[in-house]
C-alpha cells in the first residue's frame, strides 16, 4: 500500500508540475525580445522545445539560426502566422494542434489591441500564458478573462517583462521588507538607447506621450494627460551615476500602488543615453500637441526618422539597463536597485523565468506579477531567479532614514 501510495504521489506530482520538458510557443519569437526569451528557456530547461512564431519566413529562418548559435542542438522551429489576422478559434486550433504547454506573447505593440492571444490560450486550455503587455486598457481587458482562465485551467501572467514585470515584484519585496505602511512608491528606469530591443519600441515610446498617464496622488488614482515626458529629476542608478528621468505611462505606478494600498504618491519614469535624447524628447513633448503623439502618422513617422540615428548612437552607448524603486513609510525609505548589461536579454530572461515558474507552480486565473508573488515564499523563489540571470550586474536593497 505504501509503495502504490508513493507511486501515485509521484505520478500526480509529475503531471501537475509538468516534469516533462515543456513545449513553448513564442508569438513574436522572431523579434529581439522573442529570441532572448527562447535562448533563456532553452538554457534553463534542458530538453525544452520552442516554436518561434512570426509573419515573415526569412526573419523566422534567421531567428532559428540565431537561437541555435546560443543553444546548440536545441529543439527550435519556426511557425508562420499573423495572429492579428486569425480568429480566436483559429488561433486556439493552432495552439491545440501544436500541443503547446505554454504560450508566450511578445509581439507588441499592445496599444489599441484586444487580448486575442490570451483569449485563444484559454480557449485551447493551454496550461501557461505570459505576455509583456503594458497599457492599462489592455490589462483591464485581460483581467476580465480571469474566471474563464480559472475554469479552463490556464495560469496567465501579464506584464511579465523587466519593467513592468520584475520591477513589480521588486516593489512588493521592498515594501514588505520596509515593514511599515507604505506611503510613496516611485519607479525609475534607465535604458541605453533601445537597449537592444527592436525599433518598434521607439514607436511605443512616442505613443506613450499622447495617451495620458494614470498615477497615484494622496492614495488615489489620478489621470493626467500632460504628465508623460515631463521631468522627474535626476536619480542615482547602480554603476551609472545620476541620470535624468521623465514620466512615461508605465502601468505599475497604478497597479502595484493599488495592490500595496499606498497612502501617498506613485509615479514612474525613464531616461536614456546619450543624454541629449532626454532633452530632445522633453523639448518635443513641450511643443508638439498631445494628440499628435497618438497619431501613427506622427509617432511612427518620427520613429522611422530617428531610427538610423538611434542605431548609430546605440553602437556607442551599449544596451545596459537599470531600475530603481523607492518605497517610503512615515519614517524611512527602502530602495531596491537592479542592473543588467542588456535590456533586451533581461526582458527575455524575466519573461522566460515567469513562464517556467508558472509551469512548475501553476496558479490558474489571470494575474499581474504583484498579486501572483504577494506570497512571501513564492516571491522569494522568483526574486532569486530574476536577479541572478546571466548578465545581471547589480541587485541591492538598502534602507535610509
Ligand atoms: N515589459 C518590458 O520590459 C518590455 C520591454 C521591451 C519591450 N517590450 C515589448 O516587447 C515587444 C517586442 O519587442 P521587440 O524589441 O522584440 O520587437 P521586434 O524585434 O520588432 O519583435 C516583434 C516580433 O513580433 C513579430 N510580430 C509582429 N506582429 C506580428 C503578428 N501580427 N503576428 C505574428 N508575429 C508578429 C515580428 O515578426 P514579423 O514582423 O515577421 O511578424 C517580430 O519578430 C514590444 O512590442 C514591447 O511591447 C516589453
Ligand atoms: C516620489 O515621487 C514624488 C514625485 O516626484 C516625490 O514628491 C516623492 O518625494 C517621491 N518619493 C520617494 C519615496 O521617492
Amino acid at each position: 500500500i505504501m509503495w502504490s501510495l508513493c507511486v501515485a504521489v509521484m505520478l500526480s506530482a509529475a503531471s501537475t508540475r509538468g516534469l516533462d520538458p515543456p513545449r513553448v510557443l513564442v508569438v513574436g519569437g522572431t523579434g529581439r525580445i522573442g529570441t532572448a526569451v527562447a535562448v533563456h528557456l532553452l538554457q534553463r530547461e534542458r530538453g525544452a522545445r520552442v516554436v518561434l512564431a512570426g509573419r515573415d519566413k526569412e526573419r523566422g529562418r534567421r531567428a532559428v539560426a540565431e537561437v541555435l548559435t546560443e543553444a546548440r542542438g536545441a529543439a527550435v522551429e519556426f511557425s508562420q502566422f499573423d495572429y492579428r489576422s486569425l480568429s480566436v478559434a483559429d488561433l486556439a486550433g493552432l495552439f491545440r494542434s501544436n500541443q503547446v504547454d505554454a504560450v508566450v506573447h511578445v509581439a507588441g505593440p499592445f496599444y489599441g489591441v484586444v487580448p486575442t492571444v490570451l483569449d485563444a490560450s484559454i480557449e485551447a486550455g493551454v496550461r501557461v500564458y505570459a505576455d509583456v503587455s503594458d497599457p492599462l486598457e489592455y490589462i483591464e481587458m485581460a483581467t476580465r478573462m480571469d474566471q474563464r482562465a480559472l475554469a479552463a485551467g490556464t495560469s496567465a501572467i501579464l506584464c511579465a517583462g523587466a519593467f513592468p514585470g520584475m520591477s513589480n515584484v521588486l516593489a512588493v519585496e521592498a515594501a514588505t521588507t520596509l515593514g511599515a505602511a507604505p506611503r510613496d512608491l516611485n519607479f525609475s528606469y534607465f535604458t541605453a538607447g533601445l537597449g537592444g530591443s527592436g525599433a518598434l519600441n521607439l514607436e511605443i515610446t512616442n505613443f506613450g506621450f499622447g495617451g495620458g498617464m494614470t498615477r497615484v496622488v494622496d492614495g488615489r488614482l489620478v489621470d493626467s494627460r500632460d504628465l508623460p515626458g515631463t521631468d522627474l529629476g535626476r536619480k542615482t542608478f547602480p554603476g551609472l551615476g545620476r541620470k535624468e528621468v521623465w514620466a512615461w505611462p508605465f502601468p505599475e505606478c497604478a497597479t502595484v500602488a493599488k495592490e500595496l494600498g499606498i497612502s501617498g504618491s506613485s509615479v514612474a519614469g525613464m531616461g536614456t543615453a546619450p543624454t541629449i535624447w532626454n532633452g530632445l524628447l522633453r523639448a518635443l513633448v513641450g511643443i508638439v500637441p498631445r494628440k499628435w503623439w497618438t497619431n501613427p502618422l506622427f509617432s511612427v513617422g518620427l520613429a522611422r526618422f530617428s531610427e538610423p540615428l538611434v542605431r548609430v548612437t546605440d553602437a556607442f552607448v551599449g544596451e545596459t539597463h537599470a531600475m530603481r524603486i523607492d518605497v517610503s513609510s512615515a519614517t524611512s525609505v527602502m530602495t531596491v536597485v537592479q542592473a543588467h548589461e542588456s535590456f533586451r536579454r533581461c526582458v527575455g530572461q524575466s519573461c522566460a523565468e515567469f513562464c517556467l515558474d508558472l509551469l512548475a507552480h501553476p496558479r490558474t486565473g489571470v494575474h499581474l506579477p504583484e498579486s501572483l508573488y504577494r506570497d512571501d515564499s513564492a516571491r522569494a523563489r522568483i526574486v532569486d531567479r530574476l536577479t541572478s540571470t546571466p548578465g545581471t550586474t547589480a541587485f541591492q536593497m538598502s534602507k535610509s532614514d
